[in-house]
Formats: structure tokens, C-alpha cells, sequence
């Protein structure tokens, strides 16, 4: 009978171990998949590099890309805002600021939101939401703004973050000027003409292609951060 009783020790110490170590491999399993969206913020740092140099991410030419954007797809995307912004003319705060007119407006828009400190430091920096600035932080606010109150991971898709910025500029912000096309913008504007390309440019010839692709196709845009 002790045999028995010492025995049904053992078996419960093994059935304890094996559930602590399931529980382990699960809570393991949901931190990875709450982590793995900051593999993102790679992409983040490359369009102020681009700006030096043409051979990384270029800067987005709003120019060319605004007056053609979907709006009405912006607004769709817009439905990952909602739970903590408003953006109709005197909406009401929320988690986050109401954003009517905050596209060109100034960072802290809205008058008697509790902004945080990172936000404060961020606009002693770039006081300005313009284009380029919205954009990047659009696409990963935490690595952005380090220290933003706003938990949102980001929108990694280029094209969803144009669409969504020129339905926001639609709401209270369309006397923010779209600039003119910017030829240093434009993924081909180091490479010749299609019909004419001499062969010794094949190599710029082969890399242009794949950039542009990206920037028109929105699936496509998601393999751009190799690039
Ligand atoms: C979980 C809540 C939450 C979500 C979701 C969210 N935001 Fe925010 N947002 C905030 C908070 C909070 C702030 C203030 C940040 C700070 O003070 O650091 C903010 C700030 C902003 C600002 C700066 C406003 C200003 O006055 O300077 C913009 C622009 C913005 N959010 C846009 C968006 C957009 C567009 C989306 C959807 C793609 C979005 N946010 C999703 C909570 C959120």
C-alpha cells in the first residue's frame, strides 16, 4: 500500500511537470505572436536614408500618389482608427485626439488632449503632420515617437497609409497643399527611358522595375523592406 501511495506521488509530480511545461509553451506561443509585428519597424528608418541616397526605400512623391489615392478605401481603413479617434469637425476625444484637420496641422493638434511627453518632445522636433511625417508615423508609431501613448503597431502596407492619409486630408484638411510631382521622388528618375535603355545601364534598368512595381501594386509592397 505505501508502494501504491509513494508511486501516485511520482505520477502527479509528472502530470504537474507536464502541465507547467504546457502552460509555458503556450504563454511562450502568445508572446511571440504579440511580438512579431515589430519586425516592421526595419522598414521604418529607410525612407530618411532614401532621401541621401537612391538606392534605398525613396520617400513617397505625394504628389503623384495623392490625387490618384482611394479615398474611400482610406476610409475603410480607417475602422482600425475608430476605437480610439474620431475625425468629423468637433468630434469627440477619445482614447486618442479627434483628427479633423490634422493632416498639415500642427503635431498636438487638438486643444485639452493630454498628449504625452514623447509626443511633446516629437513636436519640439517636427512640429508639422505634414505628408511625409504622418507617414512614418502611420507606419509604426511606437518606433516613430518612441514613448507614444498611442498602442497602435502600424500600418506596414504603403498604399493603405496613402489612401488612409488623403481620407484623412478629406476631413477638415484640404487646404493642405499636395505638392507638385517630384522627379526625385519617382523610383525611374535615375534610369533611362524603357525603349531606349542602353545596355549599360541593365543594372539600374533591372532594379527600377521591381521599386515601381512595389510602389502600384499594394500586395507587391509588402516585399519592398528587403529591398
Ligand atoms: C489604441 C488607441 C489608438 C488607435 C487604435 C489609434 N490611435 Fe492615434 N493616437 C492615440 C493616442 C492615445 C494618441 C496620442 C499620442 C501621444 O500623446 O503620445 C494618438 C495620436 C495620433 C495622432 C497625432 C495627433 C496629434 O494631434 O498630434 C495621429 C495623426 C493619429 N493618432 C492617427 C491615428 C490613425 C490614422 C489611426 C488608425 C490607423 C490611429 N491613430 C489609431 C490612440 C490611438
Amino acid at each position: 500500500m505505501s508502494g501504491d501511495l509513494k508511486w501516485n506521488k511520482i505520477m502527479g509530480a509528472c502530470l504537474g511537470t507536464a502541465f507547467a511545461i504546457l502552460v509555458v509553451q503556450q504563454v511562450s506561443s502568445a508572446v511571440y505572436h504579440t511580438k512579431a509585428p515589430e519586425k516592421m519597424g526595419y522598414f521604418v528608418d529607410a525612407p530618411d536614408e532614401a532621401a541621401a541616397g537612391a538606392e534605398v526605400v525613396l520617400p513617397i512623391d505625394w504628389g503623384t500618389v495623392l490625387p490618384v489615392a482611394d479615398v474611400a478605401a482610406g476610409q475603410a481603413a480607417f475602422a482600425r482608427c475608430v476605437a480610439c479617434h474620431t475625425v468629423n469637425a468637433g468630434g469627440a476625444t477619445g482614447t486618442g485626439p479627434n483628427l479633423h484637420g490634422v493632416v498639415g496641422g500642427p503635431v498636438m493638434h487638438a486643444a485639452g488632449f493630454a498628449y504625452s511627453d514623447a509626443m511633446a518632445k516629437h513636436k519640439a522636433e517636427a512640429p508639422t503632420w505634414n505628408y511625409d511625417e504622418l507617414d512614418h508615423f502611420l507606419t509604426a508609431p511606437g518606433r516613430y515617437v518612441p514613448g507614444t501613448k498611442m498602442s497602435f503597431a502600424g500600418i506596414r502596407d504603403e498604399q493603405t497609409r496613402i489612401n488612409l492619409i488623403a481620407y484623412l486630408r478629406s476631413e477638415g484638411s484640404a487646404g493642405f497643399a499636395i505638392p507638385a510631382p517630384d522627379p526625385a521622388r519617382q523610383p525611374g528618375a535615375a534610369a533611362p527611358a524603357e525603349g531606349e535603355a542602353a545596355p549599360a545601364a541593365e543594372g539600374d534598368a533591372a532594379a527600377a522595375p521591381a521599386e515601381g512595381a512595389a510602389a502600384e501594386a499594394a500586395p507587391a509592397a509588402e516585399a519592398a523592406p528587403a529591398a
